[in-house]
């Protein structure tokens, strides 16, 4: 018999992987009750990038309170919920094991079973979360399957065929960058620029002040041959589609060096350094028109690079659908040409709100439904997998799509 919403299971979700500490309650896989997030921005800031150390300090400090506020926020005592679930992997090993020891201790101390989430898969059930919440609200269709999801974020350019069987979700890995992800080319060019950390909503805020088409970026073809199947992550050389940032974070260096940008670019990050709230207009006031200019082609170039190969990679595979996921989602020109180009295509797509696209809790409880459903639990001797994989190679053969 269905069970009406309020007893669907109560899911709290337990995120740690990166440089947020994040705890969120989700009821039945499509409602979020609370999402509470503990950004380390302003730690990480003065270095120009996570320090893990420093990160696992912090979600020390912050684990305990931000569960206990996504609780209350939810308006629940912790004996209400079904599960926790926990990201496992992948990330930073010392962050994510304050997750996981408190998520262990939390599930063994309440008789509640433990649920293990590979982060990408969070990134991807960010969207699917939101599809059902609308669904709920609205009998808005669900996406048509299978999609082709792109995660891209500070860690990872993946590229991931979707399908659902039965309650679970399967993901075939047919892309990934072989060198930066996207996400670290745009905090590694804001740095090379002096401009602050994360680099993404910086650039993404000063782009549209520049011209795109100043600075001819190009990518080189990437060869298949390289990434041989049988290397650990290694794809289907035949079918994969392989992105590569780092060149092009290379090129705009060049570009600063050719152009005798460095007196400009120290003067800017000293400016910058002395006021750590600066706004947008206020550090758009700090670049020249070339400045802009470099930053509005290097994004150009970077979101066309990956609308390009997702595009291909979609039709390649036959995908019904398309979902955007991970903190580069947020890129409001990327909405723009992703959305543009789906639109011709007659691909429905999605993305997920700006507070899911970063790294957040609900996403985990989100992705550990389908997990709870199949009583898919994680054992007692759960560690963290800094370099867990999703959909990989083993996986594939195991459940083939
Ligand atoms: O998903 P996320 O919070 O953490 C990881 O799993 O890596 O993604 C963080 C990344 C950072 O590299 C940040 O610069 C990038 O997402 N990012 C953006 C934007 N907002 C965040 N990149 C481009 N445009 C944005 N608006
Ligand atoms: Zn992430």
């Amino acid at each position: 018999m269905a069970r009406s919403g309020l007893d669907l299971p109560l899911i709290l979700g337990i995120e740690t992987s990166c440089d947020e500490t994040a705890a969120a309650v989700v009821r039945g896989g499509s409602e979020t009750l609370s999402n509470v997030v503990a950004s380390q921005i302003a730690t990480h800031s003065p270095y120009g990038g996570v320090v893990p150390e420093l990160a696992s300090r912090e979600h020390l400090r912050n684990i305990v309170p931000v569960v206990r506020a996504s609780v209350q926020e939810a308006g629940i005592e912790l004996t209400d919920v079904d599960a926790i679930a926990v990201t496992s992997g992948p990330g930073l090993a010392g962050a994510l094991l304050v997750g996981i020891s408190y998520a262990k201790s939390l599930a063994w101390a309440l008789g509640k079973p433990l649920i293990a989430v590979n982060h990408l898969e969070g990134h991807i059930h960010a969207v699917l979360l939101e599809q059902a919440e609308l669904a709920r609200r609205s009998k808005l269709e669900p996406l048509p399957l299978p999609a082709m999801a792109l995660v891209v974020s500070g860690g990872h350019t993946h590229l991931y065929l979707v399908r659902k069987h039965g309650e679970s979700w399967r993901y075939k890995n047919v892309g990934r960058t072989v060198d930066d992800a996207a996400g670290e080319a745009f905090d590694k060019v804001a740095k090379l620029l002096g401009l602050g950390y994360p680099g993404g909503p910086w650039i993404d805020a000063l782009a549209p002040h520049g011209n795109p088409a100043a600075v001819p970026f190009s990518f080189s073809q990437i060869k298949a041959k390289a990434h041989r199947r049988g290397e650990p992550g290694a794809l289907d050389p035949a079918t994969a589609t392989f992105f590569s940032f780092s060149g092009i974070k290379t090129a705009v260096l060049r570009y600063t060096q050719v152009h005798e940008m460095a007196v400009a670019i120290e003067t800017r990050r000293a400016a910058l350094a002395l006021s750590p709230g600066a706004k947008p207009a206020d550090v758009q006031a700090l670049c020249d028109r070339q400045t802009l200019d470099l930053i509005a082609s290097f994004q150009r170039a970077v979101v066309d690079d990956l609308r390009r190969k997702t595009f291909r990679a979609a039709e390649q595979f036959g995908a019904e659908s398309l979902l955007v996921s991970g903190g580069v989602a947020a890129n409001r020109e990327l909405r723009v040409r992703f959305t543009a180009e789906a639109v011709e295509h007659g691909l429905p797509i999605a993305f997920p709100s700006l507070a899911l696209s970063t790294d957040n809790a609900a996403m985990i409880a989100a992705a550990a439904y389908p997990k709870l459903l199949t009583e898919d639990f994680a054992a007692a001797t759960l560690t963290a997998d800094p370099s867990l994989a999703l959909g990989n190679a083993v996986e594939r053969a195991a459940n083939p799509l």
